[in-house]
């Protein structure tokens, strides 16, 4: 079993926050639901157990608790938060109840030496949002810290190598909360340092060897960067018993179909099926305007191409799919919590459930930094491990109307300068999404002494963590002017552009 750190979800919005935190101290993490049974816990072998924060009070009905024999098995435990107020309030002490919520910085003072606070100043910035807090110690415990609002904003019990924080260690507004955690991982649960991505790919690339023996396996390359990174290593494992599938849905932007050939077909020398069904997408899209009308013609159609393409290809064992970590664990929903509410996105080009295939998911793993670092490892050019989001549907969902071959010639090079001069500006790996989008209205403008009557581009640009929220990028005056000036003149049948400066919500990153 690999040296790791359980966690236990009660729902903070920071549960995975804290898992890349432990990762970044090489040291495997993964997380489990509250109301997992100690024995099952037990059965990983953790080096240490940390219960995340979340939106309940431990007074509340049917408020989230862990299996109280977690205190028993011997193994550390950090409480974060509500994580803290529970380990209190089961061991003992006595948990306060407020209706006032404690939320933003705050300063930590140490009072006493602490392995979790080792190597660290007595006073510190530290992040909070609670409502509910320790007022009294249960018994063995001290308080090596207090805040201004609370007597108790972290708590120890030494000997049996419990912890608890009333702030969030693992947020960036906590500037040393990382050396917190570090100590945690390192200095009280003795974790080596063993996760890595190098020492990643090579068990992924036995373990990929030893499941699929001499089976062939198929893989829906679509070019973003998690089934790339997926078909580069399965390809490093078992090399041309691995076939991908690329399907161009006439959506793309320019070049892409040929970049992906290159690298993978002629570079990486995989074997690749490229399936050019430009016509087939377009005919099924006809005058279709309505945005999820396109999603859905899109979605069927792609499984029917890959279906045909598969079919044609030979027999496959297994379906090789980009998984990554955030998609598989398993969401906490507690009443309150907004994280519950956010779902994961459309997923356009998913597993034809029809097909009867085995599935390899070499990433379920790994979060996107990590799928980046493995991508980089196994020699993908920057272009497709730093890739920005695109899409399943493509440029449909960025032409408002109607999707005809001349629509889609405007919008491709439109997109095309914008990406462009992003990367002059060498700010195109720097933001989250640039892209343009092709608006239904045509307006009047000049151009020598000729009136025109011809199309708005809009061109929008955002910052975003993961996709859940967004906000415009202010990009330089001289930049948009560029922008604008090369749109305008080098895309026929554009004579206005826009800058989008909403952010999201209330909108939302694509425009349908
Ligand atoms: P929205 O427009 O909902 O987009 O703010 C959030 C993120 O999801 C991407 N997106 C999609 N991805 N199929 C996908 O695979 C889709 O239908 C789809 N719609 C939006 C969008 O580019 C952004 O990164």
């Amino acid at each position: 079993m690999i040296e790791q750190i359980v966690i236990l979800d009660f729902g903070s919005q920071y549960t995975q926050v804290i898992a890349r935190r432990i990762r970044e101290c090489q040291v495997f993490s993964q997380i489990l639901r509250f109301d997992t049974p100690a024995s099952k816990l037990a059965a990983f072998k953790p080096s240490g157990i940390i219960l995340s924060g979340g939106p309940a009070s431990v007074y509340a009905k049917n408020a989230p608790f862990c299996d109280p024999s977690i205190w028993k098995l011997g193994i550390p435990v950090l409480g974060i938060c509500y994580g803290m107020q529970l380990m209190a309030h089961q061991l003992g002490g006595r948990v306060e109840k407020s209706e006032k919520r404690e939320y933003g910085h705050a300063e930590l003072e140490i009072v006493t030496g602490s392995a979790l606070f080792a190597g660290m100043e007595r006073i510190q910035k530290v992040w909070m949002s609670h409502a509910d807090k320790v007022a009294g110690l249960p018994p063995g415990f001290l308080a090596p810290a207090r805040s201004e609002n609370s007597s108790c904003a972290a708590i120890a019990d030494p000997l049996n190598r419990l912890f608890g924080l009333q702030f969030h260690p693992e947020v960036h507004h906590t500037p040393n909360g990382g050396q917190i955690i570090f100590n945690f991982v390192h200095g009280v649960c003795g974790c080596g340092r063993n996760w890595t991505m190098k020492s990643f790919i090579e068990h992924s690339v036995a373990e990929i060897r030893e499941k699929a023996g001499k089976d062939r396996v198929l893989l829906g390359l679509s070019g973003g960067v998690d089934s790339s990174v997926a078909a580069a290593l399965i390809h490093k494992a078992i090399t041309d018993q691995l076939m991908c599938v690329f399907v161009n849905n006439g959506l793309l932007r320019k070049g892409e179909a040929e970049g992906v050939q290159r690298v993978f077909g002629q570079n990486l020398q995989m074997q690749l099926k490229y399936v050019d069904a430009t016509k087939i997408f377009l005919g099924k899209l006809g005058r279709v305007t309505d945005p999820e009308r396109k999603r859905k013609i899109i979605g069927r159609t792609f499984v029917d191409v890959f279906d045909e393409a598969a079919k044609k290809a030979g027999k496959f064992r297994f379906l090789a799919q980009g998984t990554t970590y955030p998609d598989v664990i398993e969401s906490v929903s507690i009443a309150g919590n907004p994280s519950s509410l956010i779902k994961s996105h459309h997923n356009v080009g998913g597993l034809p459930r029809r097909m009867k295939f085995e599935l390899l998911e070499p990433l379920r793993q790994l979060f996107k930094d990590e799928v980046r670092e493995v991508g980089t490892q196994l020699g993908l050019p920057r272009e497709i491990v730093w890739r920005q989001p695109f899409p399943g549907p493509g440029l449909a969902v960025r032409i408002l109307g109607p999707i005809t071959p001349e629509r889609l010639r405007v919008v491709r090079e439109a997109d095309w300068v914008v990406i462009d001069e992003m990367k002059k500006a060498d700010l195109y790996y720097k933001v989250w999404q640039t892209f343009a989008v092709l608006l239904p209205v045509r307006t009047v403008g000049v151009m020598g002494d000729e009136r025109t009557y011809d199309n708005v581009v809009a061109v929008r640009a955002v910052e975003s963590v993961d996709g859940m929220t967004a906000d415009w990028v202010r990009l330089p005056y001289d930049l948009l002017a560029r922008l604008s000036t090369r749109i305008i003149n080098e895309v026929k049948g554009v004579n206005r552009v826009c800058f989008d400066i909403s952010s999201k919500p209330p909108s939302t990153i694509e425009w349908e």
